[in-house]
C-alpha cells in the first residue's frame, strides 16, 4: 500500500517511513526541507536498505501539489507530519504559523477529498491540551485555549478534520504527541527538570553547556504530560527508553542533520 508522508525528512516522519518500510508498506515522502535536509533520504535507506520515493514539495504551493497527485494515482493513505513546529517563534512570528500549518493541510485536504484518498493520520499535539487542569492528561481531557499561535493552529486542524469527516468520506485519527524524545518529568517546569536534562545531554554529548536559568518562554504551559494507561492497554506500548538514551538518540539525529 501506497502511504504519502508529509514532511518525511522531518524528524518523526523519516522515523514513520522507516517504520512504513519495515511492515510492507510503499512511502512516498513530500518535504520542502524547511526544517530537514535532503540526505535523510539516503540514511533512511542506509537503515531499512530501501530508498523511499521523494519529492520536494511545499503544501503551500497547491499547484505543485496537484501535479504531485496527478501523477501518484494509487495512494490510499496520508500521514501528515509536515508543519512549523517551534512554539516560541510562533509567538514572534504568528503569521508563518498559520499560513504554513493551515493552508497546507487545507491544500493536502483540498486534494485528498477531490480524489477519494480517505484514511488521514494527523499529527497534532499536547499543545491542545493548554494549560490541563488535571495532570496526567488523558484521552478524555478537554481542549483549552491555546498558549501559542502554533498550539492554536493543531487545535485548527483538527477542527477542520472533525468538521470535514462529516461531509466526506474521510476517516481520521488525530495523534497528540507529547514530546517524542522526553519523559513527562522533563515538563514539569521545575529547576531540577530541566537541571536533568541539561545534565543528561552533557553526559551523552560530552559538551559541556553554557546556561542561564530565565523565565519560562511566553507560549509554554507550566506543565503537561499524558496518561499513558490507554496505550498500554490497547496497543500493549509502552515507553522503553531511559532520559539519557533519548538524550543520546536525539543528539545522535542533530549531529547528523
Ligand atoms: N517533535 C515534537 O516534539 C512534536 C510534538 C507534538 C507534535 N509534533 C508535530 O509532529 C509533526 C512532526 O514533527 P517533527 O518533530 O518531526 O518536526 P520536523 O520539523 O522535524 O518535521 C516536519 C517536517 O515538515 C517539513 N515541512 C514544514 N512545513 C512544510 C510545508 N509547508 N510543506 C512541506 N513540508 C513542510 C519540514 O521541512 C520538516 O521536514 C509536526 O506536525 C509537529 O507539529 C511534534
Amino acid at each position: 500500500m501506497k502511504v504519502l508522508v508529509t514532511g518525511g525528512t522531518g524528524y518523526i516522519g523519516s522515523h514513520t517511513v522507516v517504520e512504513l518500510q519495515n511492515n510492507g508498506y510503499h512511502p512516498v515522502i513530500i518535504d520542502n526541507l524547511s526544517n530537514s535536509n535532503a540526505n535523510v533520504v539516503e540514511r533512511i535507506e542506509k537503515i531499512s536498505g530501501k530508498k523511499p520515493d521523494f519529492e520536494k514539495i511545499d503544501l503551500c504551493d497547491s499547484e505543485s501539489l496537484k501535479k504531485f497527485f496527478d501523477n501518484q494515482k494509487d495512494i490510499e493513505s496520508v500521514i501528515h507530519f509536515a508543519a512549523f513546529k517551534a512554539v516560541g517563534e510562533s509567538v514572534n512570528d504568528p503569521l508563518k504559523y498559520y499560513k504554513n500549518n493551515v493552508d497546507g493541510m487545507i491544500n493536502l485536504l483540498k486534494e485528498l477529498t477531490e480524489r477519494g484518498i480517505n484514511n488521514f493520520v494527523y499529527s497534532s499535539s499536547c499543545t491542545v491540551y493548554g494549560e490541563a487542569d488535571k495532570l496526567p492528561v488523558t484521552e478524555d481531557s478537554p481542549i483549552k485555549k491555546a498558549e501559542s499561535p502554533y498550539g492554536f493552529t493543531k487545535q485548527i486542524g483538527e477542527q477542520i478534520l472533525f468538521d470535514l469527516s462529516k461531509v466526506s468520506g474521510l476517516n481520521t485519527i488525530i495523534l497528540r504527541y507529547f514530546n517524542p524524545t522526553g519523559a513527562h518529568n522533563l515538563g514539569t517546569g521545575k529547576g531540577n527538570s530541566v537541571m536533568e536534562v541539561i545534565n543528561s545531554f552533557e553526559e551523552v554529548s560530552g559538551l559541556k553547556l553554557k546556561f542561564r536559568i530565565g523565565p519560562r518562554r511566553s507560549g509554554d504551559v507550566v506543565s503537561i504530560y499524558s496518561d499513558t494507561k490507554k496505550a498500554n492497554e490497547l496497543l500493549n506500548w509502552k515507553a522503553e527508553r531511559d532520559l539519557n538514551n533519548m538524550m543520546l538518540t536525539s543528539w545522535n539525529w542533530e549531529k547528523t542533520l
